[in-house]
């Protein structure tokens, strides 16, 4: 059997891939949200971030809100602190165990239990890893070298050479998702080229490895679409944790006041929502609508002609309102330290016992036992 293409399997240009995949998975996830809400009991998340910095904005409404959610309909979760994806096109992490910490404040404040949910450190599962090298086995250089979100991340890498693990860290992630048999992860856009490749590992892997009774090792992931807009930076772009223009969770009301008063603004007076013509007042109005839980047309509408200086109070004032009890927690939180680590230290554990089971499983129907 080939590993690269099989019949069955078309190879279509990367921006196909994408289109393709964001279309199927997009209609996919209204039936999948339905679905979990039907049965949260039959399903399993799994969902990560890296600890590269505080998480911003973005974040909160994009992702955390989410996650509260599903842990509130009691579906099972897993939270990986992908420590060991930092160093795809960085030379050193930084800061690692402070910035794994900070996440953590970030998840707690916003509502995670860490006695519902599994936070932990990939690093700190070693089976999770060793999983990476049957995974590795079973997909091609040159699949690896057409993932889209990879090209990207390799052409804005502050990196000259791309490193291997570059290459290979979708498949890591799929280790990351595959290990507790997660079936549900839910993604920004971005991210579904990578659940892709789990898919297609999983795929592979129960084709190559059946179980002698019948059963597959590993579930196929579904994408959960996150229903949240994009949010756009002060500068205008991509709010992101790299580029400087974004608030954190974790800001001061002073600092996010004055970040948002910097934020860029057209020259029309009138303040209106029209993501596509005016993108950056927009982002601005659905902020404020977010946090206020209103519609933005009507923060738009009540703000009228009070220009962009209106506007940025008013988001200032929704902001620093909206997050006010999150920050307070966390500020609570953030006093003890060691009890942040003994979530790390649990959630570890309890991964490593899963990772475990799942590492025998898969040595045993590949026969190395
Ligand atoms: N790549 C994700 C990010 O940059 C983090 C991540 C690591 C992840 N492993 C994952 C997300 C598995 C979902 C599933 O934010």
């Amino acid at each position: 059997m080939t590993v690269a293409t099989t019949a069955t399997e078309a190879t279509p240009t990367a921006a196909t891939t994408t289109a393709t995949a964001t279309a199927t998975e997009a209609t996919a996830s209204v039936g999948l949200d339905e679905r979990i809400r039907r049965n949260p009991g039959a399903h399993r998340v799994l969902t990560g971030d890296r600890p590269t910095g505080p998480l911003h904005l973005g974040h909160y409404f994009g992702t955390l809100q989410n996650r509260v959610r599903l842990q509130r309909l009691g579906v099972e979760m897993f939270v990986v602190i992908a420590d060991y994806q930092v160093i795809t096109d960085r030379d050193i992490a930084d800061r690692l165990a402070e910035h794994a910490e900070n996440l953590v404040l970030d998840y707690l404040a916003t509502g995670l239990d860490p006695d519902r949910a599994t936070i932990f450190a990939h690093s700190a599962v070693p089976a999770l890893n060793q999983l990476l090298l049957p995974f590795l086995s079973l997909v091609s250089v040159s699949e690896l070298g057409r993932n889209p979100t990879v090209k990207d991340e390799i052409a804005h890498s502050r990196q000259s050479a791309v490193s291997g693990l570059m290459f290979t860290y979708p498949v890591h992630q799929a280790a990351d998702i595959l290990f507790c048999k997660a079936d549900v992860v839910p993604v920004g856009q971005d991210q579904l080229p990578h659940l892709e490749v789990a898919r297609t590992v999983a795929r592979r892997f129960n084709e190559r490895y059946p179980h002698p009774d019948g059963a597959a090792v590993f579930p196929r992931p579904e994408g959960l679409l996150s229903a949240a807009p994009l949010l756009l930076g002060t500068d205008g772009t991509k709010m992101s944790k790299s580029r400087g223009n974004a608030v954190a969770l974790a800001a001061d009301e002073d600092t996010t006041a004055r970040l948002i008063r910097s934020a860029r603004t057209d020259t029309e007076r009138r303040i209106s929502y029209d993501p596509v013509a005016r993108p950056e007042v927009s982002s601005l109005v659905l902020l404020a609508a977010l946090c206020q839980d209103r519609r933005p047309e009507e923060v738009a509408e009540e703000i009228g002609d009070g220009g962009a200086a209106a506007l940025k109070r008013t988001v200032i004032e929704a902001v620093n309102e909206h997050l006010r009890p999150v920050r307070a927690r966390r500020a609570e939180l953030a006093a003890d330290r060691g009890y942040v680590r003994q979530v790390l230290r649990d959630g570890a554990e309890r991964a490593k016992a899963v990772a475990d089971a799942t590492l025998d499983e898969v040595r045993a129907v590949m026969g190395s036992v």
